[in-house]
């Protein structure tokens, strides 16, 4: 049976839930796959970290960071005062899985991150969005000069297979256009809205179940989304797009009443990503409300579910769906990068 080692890179929502599919999944991955994962390297911003080159007590390290107390007390090696890329170099993994928090204008640190980890002979997966913008073709190269992956399929989509599904089962194919809902957030408040409540209602309904962050104007203002387009240009349509060059629009200016008139019409107002190839190297990208009726694909898209459509020159129209994902679902993502990898380069 192989033994593979992991070390990860933030341990907030995502990192806990892949140590919580891994306990889940381990039996079978052992049976389907022949493999044994191993955890040895759990680094945070603020819970400090945990090496262990036998593997860490995955059970052990959740309650550790669900209690609030440093993961230092599971390490078997720590100095004070060692830094991210200190930990990636230190720990003795074959993969780096990487879930540090977004930066939508620059993609850093996580993209400095994972250039060290890949230069220090690690596969890289990550669910960040960022460095999959700002680094795709520098990381991608760096990658295949040291014989590694850089995978990052939860990156979009959580783990529907958007990248895996052009990479591996439609070689060949010449993307057209995509049109999408690709941020669950602003889906739900608008779908409190048609419910009846005010943005604010809605907005403090989503902080209270965790589904927005204490500041969610990334979400609202259709940062997040557009991060996303950017992430499709770059990587499925080969041509690098920022999120600043996305002609954006939020949801702010939706007011109830607009929701009410639509509702009335049988219509509703949706945040919608547009983004359709114009000449070889020019896109044409917005993120902008619309309201639709109910011939639109996007009409029963509701609460945190997410569908992107995409054209392309063989298949007119293949849409990808995924109903109210979780932190699982993210995990999962990552899982099934890491699996792949392991087919590919083992
Ligand atoms: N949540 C989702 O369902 C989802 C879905 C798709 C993609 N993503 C992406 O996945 C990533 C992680 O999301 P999340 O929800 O897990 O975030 P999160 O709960 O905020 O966790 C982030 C983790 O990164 C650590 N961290 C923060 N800054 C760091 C730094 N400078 N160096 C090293 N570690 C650092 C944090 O440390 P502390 O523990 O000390 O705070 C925490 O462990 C984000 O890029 C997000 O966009 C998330």
């Amino acid at each position: 049976m192989k033994q593979i080692s992991i070390a990860l890179l933030g341990f907030g929502n995502v990192g806990k839930a892949f140590v919580k599919l891994l306990l889940k999944k381990s039996a079978s991955l052992k049976k389907d796959y022949d493999v044994e994962f191993i955890i040895t390297g759990i680094f945070t911003n603020s819970h400090g970290y945990a090496i262990n080159s036998a593997g860490i007590n995955l059970n052990k390290a959740l309650e550790v960071v669900d209690s609030g107390e440093n993961l230092k007390i599971i390490s078997d090696h720590y100095v004070e005062q060692l830094d991210a890329n200190n930990f990636i170099y230190t720990c003795s993994a074959e993969f780096l899985l990487e879930s540090t928090p977004l930066n939508p204008f620059d993609g850093q640190p996580a993209l400095s991150f994972i250039k060290t980890a890949l230069n220090s002979g690690k596969h890289v997966v990550t669910a960040n969005k960022g460095p999959v913008v700002f680094g795709y073709k520098e990381l991608s190269e760096i990658a295949e000069h040291h014989g590694k992956g850089f995978y990052f399929e939860s990156s979009v989509m959580d783990g529907a297979p958007i990248f895996s599904l052009f990479r591996d089962a439609l070689p060949a194919i010449k993307i057209n256009a995509v049109n999408g809902i690709l941020n669950s957030c602003t889906n739900f408040l608008l779908g409190l809205m048609e419910e009846g409540n005010t943005f604010e209602e809605a907005i403090n309904q989503a902080k209270l179940i965790g589904m927005t962050e204490t500041d969610p104007s990334a979400d609202i203002d259709g940062w997040d989304a557009s991060v996303k387009l950017s992430a499709i240009s770059t990587v499925l349509f080969g041509i690098p797009l920022t999120p600043l060059q996305i002609d954006r629009t939020g949801i702010r200016e939706i007011s109830p009443e607009m929701i009410k008139e639509a509702k009335d019409a049988g219509e509703k107002w949706k945040l919608i990503c547009s983004m359709r190839r114009k000449d070889k190297n020019l896109l044409y990208a917005t993120v902008k409300p619309e309201r639709i009726n109910s011939s639109s694909p996007f009409f029963n898209i509701s609460g945190t579910s997410s569908f992107a459509l995409f054209e392309t020159d063989i298949l007119p129209g293949l849409g990808i769906v995924e109903s109210n994902p979780s932190t699982e679902t993210t995990a999962y993502g990552m899982l099934a990068d890491v699996i792949n990898i392991i087919k590919k380069y083992y």
